[in-house]
């Protein structure tokens, strides 16, 4: 038994993961990945500094890889992003010409759409767009050409590429906050003027004993509005000794959080897959970023399960 088969026997959904192709380098991965998960996301390789470094020059190495993997797997891609404030050239952030940003958006989208509008499931065509308050974040997008981008990007992508869902992808909407009511005010808003968007990502980088306790709530404030809600980027990091890796009680505790968010995730008619944000400790961008914290993921550095994966696969 598998995570992907679990998820898709009663539910019918998928169970994803983020990966970059090199990963496959080492002969552990593919085995997993191929038997574990029916979802892939680049975790890197179709963010635009990676996919278009230079105007018009195009870099689709890891993201065609990605693509035929999924291919060859019969899985699914969400592809992953196209506006955020980070991982975006200099080029593209020191437009202040909103014409010229909306055509070189314009030309990035088509590119990668034109190119995998035929492969892809889902899309984050926004990524992170708010602040914790609510307010739009500072990005050059929101900068020049204000809030209206979000809609102009999606008009843009769903044009280029009919058939693939549209998303706003954040973090910290998972509970019911100033931060996701914002969201799903602005989501009305879009759908009410007739604006192609089709779901909202729960990114649910959550910290182990931290969860909120509303995710179901949240969920439903989108998918009332006749949205999807999908679990995008879930991790879930705790405290770590000097070598990266967890106590059994904590781990412990991990696990029963996996469960919740998977089990948040069935309870909703409309929340369509869960995707983990790689499935082993050793590619986690976690302990780079968050120091003393880690050990967030299914798998160990060993490639072995945790109790998380065993309560993940339980619980679906
Ligand atoms: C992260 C990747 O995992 C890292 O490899 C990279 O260095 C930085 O970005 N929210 C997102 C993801 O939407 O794209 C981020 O991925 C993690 C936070």
């Amino acid at each position: 038994t598998n995570l992907a088969g679990a998820a898709s026997k009663d539910n019918k959904r998928y169970f994803g993961d983020a990966y970059q192709s090199f990963y496959l380098a080492d002969p552990r991965y593919g085995p997993i990945l191929d038997s574990q998960f029916s979802a892939y996301t680049p975790e890197n390789e179709m963010k635009w500094e990676v996919i278009e470094p230079t105007r018009g020059v195009f870099n689709w190495t890891g993201s065609d890889l990605i693509v035929a993997h999924a291919k060859k797997t019969h899985s699914i891609v969400r592809g992953h992003n196209f506006c955020w404030d980070s991982q975006t050239p200099s080029y593209v952030t020191s437009i202040t010409d909103p014409t010229e940003l909306t055509q070189v958006l314009e030309e990035h989208i088509n590119a990668v759409l034109g190119r995998y509008g035929n492969d892809l499931y889902a899309f984050d065509v926004i990524n992170e767009p708010l602040n914790d308050n609510g307010t739009i974040k500072s990005s050059v997008w929101s900068n020049v050409l204000g809030e209206n981008y979000i809609e102009t990007a999606l008009t843009i992508a769903h044009k280029a590429a009919p058939n693939v869902k549209l998303y706003i992808n954040d973090y910290n909407i998972e509970g019911v906050n100033s931060k996701s009511q914002a969201l799903a005010t602005i989501a009305k808003n879009l759908l009410d003027k007739g604006v192609p968007l089709h779901g909202i990502g729960f990114e649910s980088h959550f910290i182990g004993g931290e969860l909120p306790g509303d995710i179901s709530q949240s969920m439903k404030q989108f998918t009332d509005l006749g949205l999807d809600v999908a679990i995008t980027e879930l991790d879930i990091r705790v405290p770590v000794d000097s070598s990266g890796i967890a106590n059994a009680t904590v781990r412990k505790l991990q696990a029963d959080n996996y469960a919740t968010v998977v089990q948040a995730c069935l309870d909703n008619g409309n929340c369509p897959g869960v995707t983990v944000w790689g499935f082993d400790d050793g590619h986690s961008w976690i302990p780079g970023v968050f120091a003393g914290q880690g050990d967030a993921n299914l798998y160990d550095f060993n490639y072995q399960p945790k109790p998380a994966y065993y309560s993940t696969l339980a619980a679906l």
